[in-house]
């Protein structure tokens, strides 16, 4: 099933091999344009820019969004780099393995990789999973994560909860970092990134039943991130890390 029926198609650019663009149209049950054309319903595109599989806004043709796999600014250019910050109290001194079971852009399954813990990333939104898979491809062939014979986090496609249920490992840990409701109707605080996400999958309503979920299938503890203006989403939490505009809500097994 393809969460983004009529709000995105596959668009070639008049680079690269066309047959990637077309293989990558079917897989996703996309429509597929050859070019841009003023006519076209969709919202969204999908296609390929400097090597990186992008989404494009059709309102901002010039600039794209991908999974960024370049260490942050200002972050120490080695691996791991040290375990500090809110994310890193959250997830405990003790942890080695998590699983990030919502995904999306990739960005904090990539801080947990940058940090050295061990990452399986999952994601139901099939478009999301292909921007994801892509840019693990790409970590994957950078010169320092080659040098250090590193394996980018493992990714699997599908519903969470489900994945979670039959899971064969225990993870030290479980990180959910579901879609909230914006607080305001169109948030100016809000990450273009996570924009695009909640125009083109929606608000997570079923993230009660991940949680719980999550807190059966853990080691050890489920770390939520939520925005700061949200409940908690378990109930009162055993520890909370305050970060920029959001909260890190530790529930311990
Ligand atoms: C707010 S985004 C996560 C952003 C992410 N932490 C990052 O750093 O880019 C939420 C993502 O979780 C995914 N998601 C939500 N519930 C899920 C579930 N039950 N199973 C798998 N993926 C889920 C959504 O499709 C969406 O891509």
């Amino acid at each position: 099933m393809i969460d983004c029926q009529g709000k995105l198609a596959v668009l070639y650019e008049g680079q690269g091999d066309i047959s990637a663009y077309q293989q990558l149209a079917e897989k996703l049950q996309l429509p597929f344009y050859q070019s841009f054309n003023d006519d076209t319903l969709e919202n969204f595109f999908l296609s390929w820019r400097e090597g990186s599989l992008s989404l494009i806004d059709r309102n901002n043709l010039k600039s794209s969004l991908s999974v960024e796999i370049e260490h942050r600014p200002g972050e120490q250019l080695s691996w791991p780099i040290a375990k500090t910050g809110a994310l890193a109290q959250a997830l405990g001194r003790k942890t080695k393995t998590v699983v990030d079971a919502t995904a999306g852009w990739g960005q904090d399954s990539l801080a947990m990789f940058r940090m050295g813990y061990v990452v399986l990333s999952l994601e139901r939104s099939p478009v999301m999973a292909e921007l994801l898979a892509d840019g693990f491809k790409r970590l994957q062939q950078l010169a320092w994560v080659q040098q250090l014979n590193l394996a980018p986090p493992q990714l699997q496609v599908g519903n969470a909860i489900e994945i979670l249920e039959k899971l064969e490992f225990k993870p030290d840990c479980i990180y959910l970092d579901p879609m909230f409701p914006p607080k305001r109707k169109k948030s100016a605080l809000a990450k273009k990134s996570i924009m695009v996400l909640r125009d083109l999958v929606g608000d997570d309503m079923d993230k009660a039943e991940l949680f719980s979920t999550a807190l059966k299938a853990t080691g050890k503890r489920v770390v939520v991130k939520s925005p700061d203006y949200a409940e908690p989403l378990g109930g009162k939490p055993n520890e909370s890390f305050q970060g920029k505009l959001l909260r890190y809500d530790v529930y311990l097994k």
